[in-house]
């Protein structure tokens, strides 16, 4: 049955986690924050994300990959620190290994991100319940979308797509006051938008499984440098685990 698993990317196998996307106001994440934890977390994610190398100017980032229980909620990080896409997930990047700039260990200790991840856990546990595992690969990518007026900032990949993950949590960490577009977008599999939502208090989340497809427009800017700070907890399938 492991074989099967392994040579079968979940996407042709979906599974209806959340029936392609779920929208979590940050509220439900910021219950058991204080406003200290939250400001700690924005300076250690500022301190973290440096320039993609793979989009230089128009993003930072950070990623680093841990293995999670969601039952035991034992963390540890992952031996492995590459992050690799199909091609057929990601027409821009995929098929490649990518190598980001490393996020701090010191994050598997941030109260900020310990809550997060509890939270995101309940969902993990459905995932891991209907396919018999109880250990995930999970990777944590700090995304930081900059633009200048007249710029654009831009997501990779940069319109619908489904991915290899079989969940994602996107949690807006911040978007600035003077940014435009950056709007989540999600259709079904033709590709026709069909809702459209935004991320815009810090912790707001969207889940998404591969049942629908999902893009965000791209960032630009009213005046000065606009940002928008997303943290995803992404949740590999097999087809990603490359060394
Ligand atoms: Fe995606």
């Amino acid at each position: 049955m492991d074989t099967v698993m392994q040579d079968t990317p979940l996407k042709s196998n979906p599974l209806n986690i959340v029936n392609g996307f779920r929208y979590v106001p940050g509220d439900h994440y910021l219950e058991n924050v204080t406003f200290k934890q939250l400001k700690d977390f924005k300076h250690f994610y500022a301190q973290q994300v440096a320039e993609d190398p793979y989009a230089p100017g128009v993003r930072d980032r950070a990623m680093i990959k841990l293995v999670f229980n969601p039952y035991s909620l034992k963390l540890s990080v992952s031996n492995t620190q590459n992050y690799f896409q199909s091609y057929g997930a990601n027409e821009t990047d995929g098929g490649k290994v990518r190598v980001f700039p490393p996020l701090s260990e010191s994050i598997v200790d941030d109260p900020l991100f310990l809550t997060v991840l509890r939270k995101d856990a309940e969902l993990m546990r459905e995932y891991c319940n209907r396919m018999g595992k109880d250990e995930l690969n999970l990777s944590i990518h700090l995304i930081r979308y900059k633009s200048i007026e007249g710029g654009a900032s831009y997501s990779s990949p940069v319109w619908l797509h489904l991915d290899d993950e079989p969940l994602v949590f996107i949690h807006l960490i911040n978007l600035t006051e003077n940014a435009l577009g950056a709007d989540n977008v999600i259709s079904e599999m033709d590709n026709k938008p069909k809702h459209v939502l935004r991320l815009t208090n810090p912790l707001d989340t969207l889940v998404v499984d591969t049942m629908k497809k999902h893009a965000v427009t791209p960032l630009g800017s009213m005046g000065g440098v606009a940002y928008r700070d997303v943290m995803l907890v992404n949740l590999e399938a097999e087809v990603q685990q490359k060394k």
